[in-house]
């Protein structure tokens, strides 16, 4: 295995080689914009990390690292207008730079861009059939679930065990996917890859609750997305959700009423939420589970047949990525 670094300047070049500066430039600019503002690649890594599993020579895996990065990216464009998010990566969203027409459309080309460098991959006829059916049953899956979380919503009886389900779905089955493709083009059998596969499906749920709780309690200095969106579009976090199921009676009220209101001031409705997120300790609740889908997704690993030496590098990167503040 390579050093952190490494693979992410590998990565860094491929995608300045291959960048997609076309006409209409009014088409191919915001998706130059969206992928050079920054993001932790974390998806080509996995897919890098996932072929070195297997094989040397990583410039192999990078067609597949590209079309993970490249299709997130345009998970991001969508979401962000789903969302009515104003910030992405410190910057401005595509929708709010250009309009939503071009976020909705430069969206869409970069699905057909992420396929396209798929398709550069190189191997048997075998082995790109099953990228391409790892690739299509995640591309739906995470559409699934990008509805899903958008119909909860309006819901109120969401359960723990349906909002997992939600976030394996729009978030975690890509990072799982990334790693396992990057394994087969490696040459892994799929049951080889299975392990690998579980290991990023489930680091992938913890990363989402992360995520949750970085919406509200992150540094906006940091975090480069504006803190609190989620409380604001009332989603159905692993925060609310188990602030729900800690809270006595008056704190479930409170937080009903607050998430029932239309907003007139956001930074209130912040305050008020996060005031009862903090009273039932939920930060601490909710990083306790993530250990427990780390614990899990390490288990999973020890199932591989891959050496000790690269299991233990995998779990300090799974454990330094717990730590992330952006
Ligand atoms: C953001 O993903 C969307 C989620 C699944 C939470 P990342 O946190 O990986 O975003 P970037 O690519 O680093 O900006
Ligand atoms: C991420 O959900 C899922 C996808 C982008 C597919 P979020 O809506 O929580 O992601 P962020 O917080 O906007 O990055
Ligand atoms: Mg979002
Ligand atoms: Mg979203
Ligand atoms: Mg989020």
């Amino acid at each position: 295995m390579q050093s952190l670094a490494d693979y992410q300047a590998v990565f860094q070049k491929y995608l300045t080689e291959n960048g997609f500066t076309h006409e209409p430039n009014e088409l191919y600019e915001p998706v130059d914009y969206i992928l050079s503002i920054g993001g932790k690649r974390l998806r080509p890594l996995l897919a890098l990390m996932g072929y070195e599993l297997f094989a040397a020579d990583i410039s192999r895996a990078l067609p597949v690292a590209m079309a993970v990065e490249v299709f997130h990216n345009f998970t991001l464009l969508h979401d962000d207008i789903m969302d009515d998010a104003p910030l992405r990566r410190g910057k401005p969203t595509v929708h709010v730079k250009y309009n939503i027409s071009t976020g909705i459309l430069s969206g869409d080309v970069m699905l057909i861009l992420a396929y396209e460098s798929l398709r550069n991959t190189e191997g048997s006829a075998a082995m790109t059939h099953k990228l391409w059916t790892i690739f299509n049953k995640m591309a739906r899956e995470v559409c699934e679930g990008q509805q899903i979380d958008m119909n909860f919503e309006n819901r109120n009886d969401v359960t723990i065990a349906a909002y997992i389900r939600m976030i394996e779905l729009k978030t975690s089955v890509l990072i799982a996917a990334a790693f396992e493709m990057g394994a087969i083009a490696g040459g892994a059998t799929l049951k080889q890859a299975r392990p690998l596969y579980e290991f990023g499906r489930n680091v992938g749920i913890a990363f989402q609750i992360q995520d949750d709780i970085l919406d509200t309690f992150g540094d906006p200095e940091k975090f480069g997305k504006k803190v609190g969106g989620d409380i604001i579009q009332n989603k159905k976090t692993f925060l609310v959700l188990t602030t729900f199921a800690l809270a006595n009676a008056a704190q479930s009220a409170d937080l009903k009423q607050l998430m029932a209101t239309p907003t007139t001031d956001e930074i209130a409705k912040i305050t008020a939420v996060r005031a009862i997120f903090e009273a039932v300790d939920v930060r601490e609740h909710a990083e306790k589970t993530m250990d427990n889908y780390v614990k899990t997704a390490f288990d999973a690993l020890d199932k591989s047949t891959i050496s000790d030496t690269k299991k233990d590098y995998l779990k300090a990167w799974a454990n330094d990525l717990m730590m992330r503040q952006v």
